[in-house]
């Protein structure tokens, strides 16, 4: 599937809470999304978006029922088993990578696998089980983009932090980035403007600890519903000094 046939198909109304989402673009409005005009950067975010939460960004409702695939024994909200990166995770390698914390499901695949792989081939593999969505959440743009995100936007969890998460960069010129590009939310002592996922603390030096994954892939792609930055643009080298900076504040949150 050439490129330029995704973006013939994204030619169709969306609904703008992805878009706000995205960086309130437009108001939290419905309005006509032409794709063409937006380059594979922005499409291949908010394709993360998506993955990390679908419902936001569609703004439609999830079933109210636990996803079935889900493995029963772990505990988690009913909607919450709906969202792609609850099985496959923030570094996308499922129970290899930090969905281990929620024991060796075979439920949490890895999709490392598929870094490159043709999109057509990625979104075949997201319309088969064990994914039933309802067809609302599922039309065919939203299918091309997360198979854009799978292909495209994986980043490499092991190049950029050790085992353990700790990122080893160059701390001075995250420092830069910081206070050019967060500050003005996120304050000097990354403490404003969070509230995060469940059992977070609001505390960006936190989050960089004790959630590096998941900040990465925020920190890349955005954050659905709320006003945040992708800058999936920089260099991997920046974005290691970035998240060396961010885990060294605040450094009394355990
Ligand atoms: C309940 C857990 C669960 C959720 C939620 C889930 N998946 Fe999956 N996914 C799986 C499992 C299990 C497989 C492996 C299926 C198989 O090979 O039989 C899989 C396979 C895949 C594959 C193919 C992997 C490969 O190498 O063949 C892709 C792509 C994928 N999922 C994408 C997604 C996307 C995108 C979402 C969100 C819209 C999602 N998944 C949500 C469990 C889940
Ligand atoms: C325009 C304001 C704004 C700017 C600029 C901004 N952010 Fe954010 N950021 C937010 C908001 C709003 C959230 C979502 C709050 C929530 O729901 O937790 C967020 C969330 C995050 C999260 C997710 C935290 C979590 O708990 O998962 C990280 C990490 C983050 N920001 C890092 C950064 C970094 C690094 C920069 C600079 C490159 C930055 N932000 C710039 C507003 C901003």
């Amino acid at each position: 599937m050439a490129i330029r046939a995704i973006r013939a198909a994204f030619l169709v109304t969306v609904t703008i809470a992805a878009l706000a989402a995205s960086g309130t673009l437009f108001g939290a409005e419905k309005m006509e999304f032409d794709v063409d005009a937006f380059g594979e950067r922005f499409i291949v975010a908010l394709g993360g978006k998506l993955y990390d939460n679908l419902w936001v960004i569609t703004d439609t409702t999830p079933p109210a029922e636990r996803n079935p695939s889900f493995p029963q024994d772990v505990a988690m909200s009913a909607e919450e088993t709906w969202r792609c990166v609850s099985c496959h995770g923030w570094d996308y390698k499922g129970a290899a990578g930090e969905r281990a914390k929620f024991g060796a499901n075979t439920a949490f695949r890895s999709l490392k696998q598929l870094v490159g792989a043709d999109l057509e081939l990625i979104a075949g593999k997201i319309r088969r089980a064990p994914h039933e969505y309802p067809d609302a959440a599922m039309p065919d743009f939203v299918v091309e983009m997360l198979a854009m995100f799978i292909s495209r936007g994986q980043y490499d969890r092991d190049g950029l932090m050790n085992e353990a998460g700790k990122v080893a960069g160059d701390t001075t010129r995250g420092r830069d980035i910081f206070e050019g590009a967060c500050m003005t939310c996120h304050q000097p002592d990354g403490r404003a403007y969070l509230i995060g996922e469940k059992g977070d603390r609001s505390s960006l030096g936190w989050v960089a600890r004790n959630r590096p994954e998941q900040a990465v892939h925020k920190i890349r792609n955005g954050v659905p519903g709320a006003e945040m930055l992708a800058v999936g643009f920089l260099e991997p080298e920046q974005i290691r000094d970035l998240v060396a900076f961010l885990q060294t504040l605040d450094p009394d949150e355990r």
